[in-house]
């Protein structure tokens, strides 16, 4: 299927936020796991979202639309930005807790994981949190062009210990497009449930 991904909204402040209609399925990961490219990825569109090597770009929440389907991918600020201050930090987790809690349209969270890393702490907090609250976790192993197929592989093995699910982590990449069509299947599987 030939998807489209388009931006409609933007928003910083929990007094923004809107109840839609449509199914929604949020974005998650530390700061620079690769959300934004992720994004450019599946849109097929290398400006849609902005990129940096730089951790922290992404300070606000993103709705974007996806067609034919109808449902919103909500890029979410990423978390675990050292060099912001308390105060912020603090004011990204109340939003993002806001987006969250009493969503009834927020069908998944895709957790995006750094697939050179072992499981980080707020890694592991982000998906208990989701665990307790009910809502199903969608784990993607980011930048996995990158580590060699045995490491990634027990990464893999970690995460889904941890997660407790049937299947490992998908490996992906934007850069190679690994796993894409995948990813593709399982976000559209949940936004229909
Ligand atoms: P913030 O918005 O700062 O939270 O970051 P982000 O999670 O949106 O990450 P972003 O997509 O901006 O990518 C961060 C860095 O990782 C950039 O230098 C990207 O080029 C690089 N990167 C992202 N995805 C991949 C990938 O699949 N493979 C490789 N090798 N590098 C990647
Ligand atoms: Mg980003």
């Amino acid at each position: 299927m030939n998807r489209t991904i388009e931006l409609i909204k933007t928003i910083y402040e929990i007094k923004q936020l809107e109840d839609f209609e449509e199914p929604q399925i949020a974005l998650a990961g530390r700061s620079n796991v690769g959300k934004s490219s992720l994004i450019n990825c599946l849109a097929g569109r290398k400006g849609l979202a902005k990129i940096s090597s730089k951790p922290g770009k992404t300070r606000s929440l993103n709705y974007y639309r996806v067609e034919p389907d109808g449902f919103f991918l909500v890029d979410l600020p990423g978390y675990g930005y050292a060099k912001c201050s308390k105060a912020e930090r603090a004011k990204w987790a109340k939003l993002i807790e806001a987006y969250i809690q009493g969503n009834t349209q927020l069908k998944a969270v895709a957790v995006l994981l750094d697939s050179r890393l072992t499981p980080q702490k707020l890694d592991l907090e982000l998906t208990s949190y989701l665990k307790s609250l009910g809502i199903p976790v969608i784990p993607v192993l980011t930048k996995s062009d990158k580590p060699k197929q045995r490491d990634r592989a027990k990464i893999q093995n970690q995460w889904k210990d941890i997660l407790q699910q049937d299947k490992a982590p998908l490996c992906f990449s934007s850069k190679t497009g690994m796993g894409e069509a995948k990813l593709w299947d399982i976000l559209a599987a949940h936004a229909a449930l």
